[in-house]
């Protein structure tokens, strides 16, 4: 046996965690950093590792009048979104990954990434991060730890997840947690000079779903590095909610109070950059409603002892795309980062010392983008890269719900599924029942965003917005939707499920021009969505589900003709028609893993559209 290595801070460990202790230990000798640090969360931290961070240059401290306590960081231009041909769900066998996810046998890819790992932390700190997604105080907390050897990894956990102290000394002796593994797979060799971005070009981003362990390579970008986020709350919080009955879903949460004073709350499952952070956020434009703010990202859903369905959000802060958003159109974010205590990559900086971006109005005559190049007007070039981020607290959301601590959630009574579609998918549709609104959610389409690596613009399947985020088969996570539709327990419970509405912002008239204004004016399908649960609203049965009709729908001081208007809700059958063929393809991917009735609701769908 080796004499064990010593290693700064390795033995200064806060904790008493046996398996966490063994845990760090190997993984410092695997990956042989110069130093561990135990983060603590404190604000001397925070203080201590942005410093560090403006020091070797990784990040820029921004003008401390406009913008306080915050920072702009620069990526190296190939990594700057999440990876999904290198995400991989390491499921035992490979049929529970499924057809949607890449695979490959645990033993395999803890082989190949052992040895990536070994030595891959050298010249470098190792921070070992303790963080809690939810409250603490929730019956089970949901405790992970991450480790990683990048501080630009430790500053925005910080600032997304509840993490430190109080999450180790609530961990305890013993208490089960997740174990994340990250390194930027970039060791600094004795007098080498560090880059301002490291990565590797070599990126996996693993799952294994049967142990509830992640191990990240390569890659410092959010969505890849920031493991309590897509990893834990979606890819091993999905597995987890397939085994114990409850759904972890890629979903806003909101609360909406009507003028009459009654709250409703919504949840709305859009891909990512479709429009979640706004909706979440929005600041409605009919009299009267008001919109707070619960959750922009994710959502852990389960039954209360009620029957309802319950929504929390694991995460504690927001991870924005940041073109598009401004005072016009998102004016609580711009709230929300006026706060400061923010990071913000891949945006341009302006002379004085402050952020900006596309959508942001006039742009400045100069700037620096988000490559570190000069900029002008004229440069004929995005000041800022399409899928550049704002990361703030959430509680600094001026319209952030009292809720939002409440390790029970809100009962939700209605969930929105919604796409990016140019054409077909009109701007709203209720579901007829639980199944056929899981039918909606299950074929759902959109086009890709700069959200994730690859082309942008091509529509593709995404189920419930969670084709990148189902950590096992598809197939068997449309059962557990079907599942969850039983209610909870009790037969008469599913008269207190929530009702499931489609809908679409982006969809455009001949000219390419958007047929429905969006973001704020979003409040008045919102209105509408709550008028079907009370049951006063008109609504035309279509082919694919209860659409308003143009007067159902309130546009009292929208500049649109009523005609635009009925352009917005307008079904064709015919373009219908076009789905059917893939419709039918995707889910023949699934095999016997496609639940019966999502074949009857196709089959049902065929019927109205007068296909035989
Ligand atoms: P998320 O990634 O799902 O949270 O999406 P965001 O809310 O960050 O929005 C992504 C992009 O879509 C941003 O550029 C927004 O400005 C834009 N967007 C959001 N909501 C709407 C909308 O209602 N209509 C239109 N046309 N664009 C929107
Ligand atoms: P988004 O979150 O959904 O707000 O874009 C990040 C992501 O999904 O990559
Ligand atoms: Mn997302
Ligand atoms: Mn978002």
């Amino acid at each position: 046996m080796s004499a064990p290595v010593a290693i700064p801070g390795l033995d200064r460990a806060p904790t008493k965690h046996r398996r966490l202790l063994d845990w760090v230990r190997e993984t410092a000798e695997l990956t042989t950093p110069d130093a561990v640090v135990w983060c603590d969360g404190s604000d001397e931290e925070w203080q201590r590792l942005t410093d560090q961070l403006v020091e070797s240059g990784a990040l820029v401290r921004l003008n401390d009048e406009l913008k306080p306590n915050s920072f702009w960081a620069r990526t190296d231009p190939s990594d700057v979104a999440r990876v999904e041909e290198r995400t991989y769900i390491c499921s035992v066998d490979e049929s529970d990954a499924g057809p949607t996810n890449n695979w490959m046998a645990p033993s395999d890819m803890k082989s190949t990434m052992t040895e990536l790992y070994r030595g891959c932390m050298r010249g470098r700190t190792m921070y070992v991060i303790p963080f809690c997604m939810g409250p603490l105080t929730a019956e089970k907390p949901m405790f992970g730890v991450e480790i990683t050897d990048s501080a630009y990894v430790v500053a925005s956990m910080r600032i997304m997840a509840r993490m430190g102290s109080a999450v180790l000394d609530a961990l305890g002796g013993d208490a089960d947690f997740v174990p994340a593994l990250h390194s930027v797979g970039a060791p600094l060799e004795p007098g080498a000079e560090d880059v301002a971005w490291p990565c590797s070009d070599t990126k996996y981003i693993s799952h294994f779903p049967e142990t509830r362990e992640i191990w990240s390579f390569g890659s410092g970008y959010g969505g890849n590095s920031l493991l309590g986020k897509k990893c834990f709350s979606l890819r091993i919080g999905s597995a987890m909610g397939r085994d114990e009955g409850w759904l972890a879903e890629h979903m806003l949460i909101l609360r909406l109070t009507s003028p009459e004073g009654k709250v409703y709350h919504v949840t709305g499952a859009f891909p990512s950059a479709c429009g979640k952070t706004n909706l979440a956020m929005l600041e409605p434009t009919i009299p009267g409603w008001k919109v707070e703010t619960l959750g922009d990202d994710i959502a852990w859903m389960r039954f209360g002892a009620d029957g309802r369905l319950y929504a929390v959000n694991p995460e504690y802060g927001l991870f924005g795309v940041a073109p598009g958003t401004d005072y016009t159109t998102n004016p609580n974010a711009m709230r929300t980062i006026a706060k400061g205590n923010s990071l913000f990559t891949n945006v341009a900086l302006t002379d004085d010392g402050d952020i900006w971006w596309e959508g942001m109005g006039e742009p400045p005559a100069h700037l620096t983008d988000w490559k570190g190049r000069d900029w002008t007007p004229e440069s004929g070039e995005l000041s800022s890269h399409p899928n550049s981020r704002f990361c703030t607290p959430i509680k600094q959301c001026p319209i952030l719900a009292d809720s939002y601590e409440d390790p029970n959630g809100v009962p939700i009574d209605a969930i929105l599924f919604g796409g990016r579609r140019a054409t077909t998918v009109p701007l709203v549709s209720q579901s007829r029942d639980w199944a056929h609104g899981v039918f909606q959610g299950a074929t759902l389409s959109s086009e890709t965003t700069a959200a994730a690596v690859g082309q942008v613009g091509v529509v593709r399947r995404d189920p419930m917005a969670m084709l990148p985020f189902i950590g096992y088969n598809a197939g068997d996570y449309f059962r557990h939707w079907i599942e969850m539709g039983k209610g909870g327990g009790d037969a008469a419970d599913t008269d207190k499920l929530p009702k499931i509405f489609y809908v679409n912002w982006f969809r455009r008239d001949d000219d390419g021009k958007f047929l429905w204004p969006g973001f704020g004016e979003n409040s008045r399908v919102l209105k509408w969505v709550v008028e079907r649960l009370e049951g006063t609203a008109d609504a035309v049965d279509t082919a694919v589900g209860h659409v308003p009709t143009p007067e159902a729908l309130d546009t009292d001081g929208l500049d649109l003709t009523r005609e635009e208007v009925s352009a917005a809700l307008a079904v064709s059958d015919e373009e219908w028609r076009a789905e059917l063929p893939l419709i039918t393809e995707w889910f023949e991917k699934f095999g016997d893993k496609l639940p019966g009735v999502l074949w009857a609701e196709l089959d049902a769908l065929k019927a109205r559209l007068g296909v035989t």
